[in-house]
């Protein structure tokens, strides 16, 4: 069993939240350093080059910080920027398409599955690839749906307008006949509620945060990367942005304060 090192998360934001929470509930004695590249979100619009180039500057922030791993909180690098960085580092590495693709077909009835991700993602054709490498048989329908984000950072979600754009974004895969929803981008999980009101009953939302981080618990368990426990952890958070504007917004998420953000500039 490993006592040092703290495992490292990063997304362009916020959205990686969903993960950060799902890594205490399931790895309660696991120190995170989180970074939230808030300077450049959303992600889902920039290009490839920039996007592999940002990514490629945090995964060696978090490596300079001595992580023991790390799990990329965001679908957007995981799609694009983790299998070029997985060629540079033996530092062990997990993303959201697979394990979010292999908890969609479990839960599937109709082997028909719809993926809502930012534009990046979905051109990347990571989800859909990924979903039919483990099923051929799966049918799969993507929608690019980069109007989310921005509700989520700029805490726009109990709104009318909110409402609105979630419908319009969601239309053309009403009647598409999916029974499950993969909500491809880590800010999507704060707005399952209207996802979830707009796609009906019949449509289970899969959220890949809770996977992913059971994968990589096993993962690290496997590589004796696991923290014995006893002492309580330490998390720290580093944003590239207005570190007071991502305390305050994940406060509202976490429902308790987080602590002081650093500003890092990568
Ligand atoms: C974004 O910043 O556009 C979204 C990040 C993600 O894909 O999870």
């Amino acid at each position: 069993m490993n006592n040092g090192g703290a495992i490292g998360l990063f997304d362009s934001g916020i959205g990686g939240l969903t993960v950060f929470r799902e890594v205490n509930r399931i790895l309660p004695d696991e120190s995170v350093i989180y970074y939230g590249d808030t300077a450049h979100v959303p992600y889902g619009s920039r290009s490839v080059e920039e996007l592999i180039y940002f990514a490629g500057r945090i995964v060696a922030y978090l490596v300079e910080q001595k992580v023991k791993y790390i799990i990329f909180a965001c679908n957007t690098s995981s799609a694009l920027s983790l299998p070029v960085l997985k060629r540079i580092y033996s530092l062990p590495m997990m993303g959201l398409v697979q394990p979010g693709a292999a908890e969609a077909l479990r839960l599937t009835r109709n082997r028909r599955i719809s993926v809502i991700a930012t534009e990046v993602t979905i051109k990347t054709k990571a989800y859909e690839e990924t979903l039919k490498a483990l099923d051929g048989s799966v049918e799969v329908v993507s929608r690019a749906t980069p109007r989310l984000v921005p509700l989520v950072e700029t805490g726009d979600m109990d709104t009318q307008a909110a409402s609105a754009v979630v419908r319009e974004s969601l239309s053309p895969l009403r009647g598409a006949g999916t029974d499950t929803l993969i909500l491809g981008c880590t800010h999507y999980p704060f707005l399952a509620g209207l996802i979830a009101a707009e796609m009906g009953p019949e449509v289970r939302l899969v959220d890949p945060a809770e996977a992913t981080v059971r994968l990589a618990a096993k993962e690290m368990a496997g590589l004796e990367l696991r923290t014995a426990g006893g002492a309580a952890p330490a998390h720290r958070f580093a944003v590239s942005g207005d570190p007071e504007a991502f305390r305050e917004k994940a406060r509202l998420f976490m429902g308790r304060d987080i602590g002081p953000v650093a500003r890092v500039v990568l």
